[in-house]
């Protein structure tokens, strides 16, 4: 294929004028060669033309196509975002390609967050798969898709830990676990860039939010981060360095603060651990409108001098750009700016640019013009049955109470709930290109499952919400939410008489997808009333009930506990997702997938998490004591623990086997395992490993997740895990943030979610 693109570069440079030859051709994609370029060609460019690639601009209404074009034309513009079509990135390019006197290519970026065509399950929904090799094809699709439509950039992975259920953006990172999500995000790095941001199918990725945008106070969309340097250091900050390891080329800047600093205006965050400490030679972009928001920050104190403070602060690119274009020439006019930090942020543009393969074919991702798909959303482009099986793991069974689950494919299954049957909610928040018509509801993969073998009656039994305040929201930027015309009461009645007639109810609750989002913060982390209302009505015809979930956050779902006798946590599981959930209610998929957040029994025990410390005082259910640390109105501890999820079989975990009960200073014990299926169906689990520093110079967390692996055993079938645990895995930040393995006994903890673990010690010499 490589030749068709190189002709069509030749067709389109030879109209251009002599100097796009000299920039255009085989440059070796080398940090050697693709220095000496950069180099060569900063001293080509003047001052407008170098800011002018510092801005990342989208269309929209007011800056339309024709603003646009004008922009290209006077090199005022760095890179596109939102715009997600070959036809349109086409467009863009030829015009830099024919009007502007440099050429410089520019980059198309789009937020894919889990899919571009295809939607895979939210990043939370994946995370619950804890199967590596699930993700990297996710990454690896999601690449090819994206690239396929034309685009260079992603903003992704979002890598933000967060212990905060009531945050929207719960639903577009990798839960709770620092361990798990660098695991999640270094293999999305990997993926998605593959060899080469380059390459025809990769693209780049640019992790976010840098840093700690998850922990916002109260999970309240763009709040506060306020905490101490060792759990930045020891808990948030490791996952963007693992995505940068893996050679992420970007990071997106937070929106928020971090002990007083707004990340957009933080030089020690951006300057002296990004590049100084992390070595990091990629390129740094703000989020949308994140300079000029440093001024309600008050850390600015108008547009100019926000622009001050960012550039100088080391925020290269300007998203959605105001004002970089507008105070920068003056700035650097008058010496606040030097024009070298200017020379440093271009570069730093211009080496991504390089990297990507924009200098030897601006056309890279775009090929020749008549290869542009007619039919941007045909079917041929998804990849359904790979969606369908990443779906399926990631799927986690809460409950099942005497086996209610799978069910049978015969006699007559009632499915209820306003989920149900929803596309729009089933592809999820953040679902990039992927067409809500093309998904999959679960109404229809169930038809799919019992076609002529089971009766499937249908009732939608609710609104999502009747709230009108929250319907409102929901619906300002999309048709999310339509009323329905009928009654609430009319509604309920028809759910009723259906499941009277059937022999299981089915009923899908939960959350609209627009419920967990960027600014989508909830104070309340129930399922809405209208549905409690439902399942109460339902509960109470005594049907076996199966209680579906689809949210995009962990919930407080004790009453739906106790009341089901089945519960399936879903997610939003992406464009096959109902066909995924029929699989496992059936039974042709064995559920193996386990939560990667605590999930609480109240937004009042929030924050809640695994990884806590003990405290002086820890609570101990079996001799409970007043003066310990718990609420008296409560029980302790999630109503599921992290890393929790059943199976239609069991599962034996054999104690724990220690290579040694020493471990020498820098060197290695393994801590190892038989798990064996002791059920009769076939079936995959997750082996969660956990360690503790018993004593050590501070308090250090009561577990902390340092291993997992995913196998798969056949019934009555065993197999033995080994976790080589170094040292690494025993370090931490100590008072005087130092890094340090410090020598005594560590506990080693291994089972199938967080609280249940076999146990062995060794101690580090
Ligand atoms: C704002 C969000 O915070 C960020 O995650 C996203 O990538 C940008 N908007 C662009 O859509």
């Amino acid at each position: 294929m490589k030749w068709i693109y190189s002709v069509s570069l030749a067709v389109t440079l030879a109209m251009q004028p002599a100097f796009a030859d000299e920039l255009f051709g085989q440059h070796p994609l080398t940090p050697e060669a693709r220095d000496a370029f950069v180099t060569d060609l900063l001293k080509k460019m003047t001052l407008d033309e170098k800011i002018g690639q510092l801005r990342l601009i989208t269309v929209g209404p007011v800056v339309t196509k024709e603003v646009i074009r004008d922009m290209i034309q006077h090199e005022q513009v760095g890179a596109i975002f939102n715009t997600v079509t070959r036809q349109d990135i086409r467009a863009m390019q030829d015009q830099v390609m024919q009007l502007s006197r440099l050429k410089i290519p520019l980059f198309f970026a789009y937020d894919v967050i889990h899919g571009q065509r295809t939607a895979f399950p939210i990043p939370l929904g994946l995370a619950a798969s804890w199967d590596l090799d699930a993700v990297a094809q996710v990454g690896r699709i999601s690449a090819y898709e994206a690239a396929d439509d034309g685009l260079n950039m992603t903003w992704a992975p979002m890598v933000d830990v967060t212990r905060e259920p009531r945050w929207g953006r719960v639903s577009e990172g990798f839960g709770e676990d620092t361990f798990l999500t660098s695991a999640m995000g270094r293999t999305l790095v990997e993926s998605m860039q593959g060899k080469s941001p380059a390459d025809r199918y990769s693209v780049m990725t640019s992790v976010k939010h840098f840093a700690a945008y998850g922990a916002v106070e109260g999970g309240r969309e763009y709040n506060t981060v306020d905490m101490s340097p060792q759990r930045l250091f020891q808990d948030y900050l490791p996952p963007y360095k693992a995505a940068l390891d893996a050679g992420s080329g970007g990071v997106m800047v937070a929106l928020n603060s971090v002990n007083g600093v707004p990340a957009t205006s933080d030089s020690w965050l951006l300057k002296d651990v990004l590049r100084d400490d992390w070595k990091f030679k990629g390129i740094t972009i703000s989020d949308h409108g994140a300079i000029k928001e440093l001024i309600n920050h008050g850390v600015a104190s108008d547009p100019r001098d926000a622009v001050r403070v960012a550039i100088k602060s080391g925020v290269n690119m300007s998203m959605s750009d105001e004002y970089y274009s507008k105070y920068l020439p003056g700035l650097v006019k008058s010496g606040e700016v030097s024009e070298q930090e200017i020379d440093d942020a271009t570069r730093h543009v211009l080496n991504v640019k390089y990297d990507m393969g924009l200098f030897n074919d601006p056309y890279s991702h775009l090929g020749p013009k008549g290869s542009d798909p007619v039919d941007t959303n045909a079917e041929s482009r998804l990849h359904r049955s790979e969606a369908r099986d990443v779906a399926r793991k990631g799927i986690v069974l809460l409950k099942n109470r005497l086996e209610t689950l799978p069910l049978k494919k015969s006699g007559t299954i009632a499915l209820i709930g306003p989920l149900a049957d929803s596309q729009l909610d089933m592809i999820g928040s953040w679902s990039a290109a992927a067409v809500a018509a093309q998904a999959v509801t679960l109404r229809q993969g169930m038809e799919n499952a019992v076609a002529g073998k089971a009766t499937l009656l249908y009732a939608k039994g609710a609104n999502v919400t009747d709230n009108q305040g929250i319907k409102d929201f929901l619906n300002l930027y999309e048709n999310a939410v339509q009323d329905e015309s009928r009654s609430a009461q009319q509604m309920l009645d028809e759910a009723v008489a259906t499941a009277q007639k059937a022999d299981v109810l089915v009923v899908a609750v939960g959350e609209a997808r627009g419920m967990a989002h960027e600014a989508s913060s909830r104070s309340d982390i129930t399922i809405p009333p209208s549905q409690l209302k439902l399942l109460d009505a339902l509960k109470a015809t005594g049907k076996p009930l199966v209680i579906v979930l689809m949210n995009g956050r962990p919930l407080a779902l004790v009453k739906e506990h106790q009341q089901s006798d089945a519960l399936l946590e879903t997610w939003f599981s992406g464009t096959e997702g109902g066909n995924a959930i029929a699989d496992v209610l059936f039974g042709d998929y064995n559920p193996s997938g386990k939560l990667p957040m605590s999930f609480p029994r109240s937004v009042g025990q929030i924050p809640i998490y695994y990884n806590h410390l003990n405290t002086g005082r820890p609570y101990n259910a079996q001799k409970p004591n007043k003066y310990t640390s718990h609420y008296y109105d409560a029980a302790n501890g999630p109503l599921f623990p992290f890393g929790y999820g059943l199976s239609y079989t069991s599962f034996d975990v054999s104690p724990v086997k220690m290579s040694a009960t020493t471990m020498p200073r820098n060197g290695k014990v393994t801590a190892s395992v038989t798990v064996t299926n002791t059920g009769d169906r076939d079936g995959a689990t997750v082996v969660q490993m956990y360690l503790r520093d018993q004593v050590a110079s501070i308090s250090r967390p009561v577990k902390e997740l340092k291993g997992f692996k995913r196998i798969m055993l056949k019934a009555g079938e065993s197999q033995t895990v080994s976790f080589p645990i170094d040292v690494e895995a025993l370090t931490f930040w100590n008072a005087r943030m130092q890094q340090v393995a410090e020598s005594g006994k560590f506990s080693v903890m291994i089972g199938l979610d967080s609280a249940k673990t076999q146990n062995a010690e060794f101690t580090y010499l």
